[in-house]
């Protein structure tokens, strides 16, 4: 069966649809939404996005699947950077 299609929200208000499972680099790209990286292998918290509330490393993180509740990505400021 078929992942049904999840809303984001995403920082800057627009909204998209990804898939459950689907890369969230991949997504914010085709979403036209910049994600920061560096290391891109989950060491180094550059690309740290809060998805509804939940602080996540991007580039080893997929779109959860959340049914209808839909997503909202925030950016994570890191007063260390
Ligand atoms: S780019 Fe370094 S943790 Fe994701």
């Amino acid at each position: 069966m078929a992942e049904s299609a999840i809303s984001i929200q995403w920082p800057d208000g627009s909204r998209n649809q990804a898939r459950a499972g689907e890369p969230w680099l991949v997504a914010a790209r085709r979403c036209q939404q910049i994600i920061p990286t560096a290391c891109r292998t989950g060491s180094c918290g550059a690309c740290e996005i809060e998805v509804n509330g939940v602080v996540v490393r991007a580039c080893i993180s997929t779109v959860p699947a959340v049914g209808n509740r839909g997503i909202q990505v925030c950016r994570v400021e890191d007063p260390d950077w």
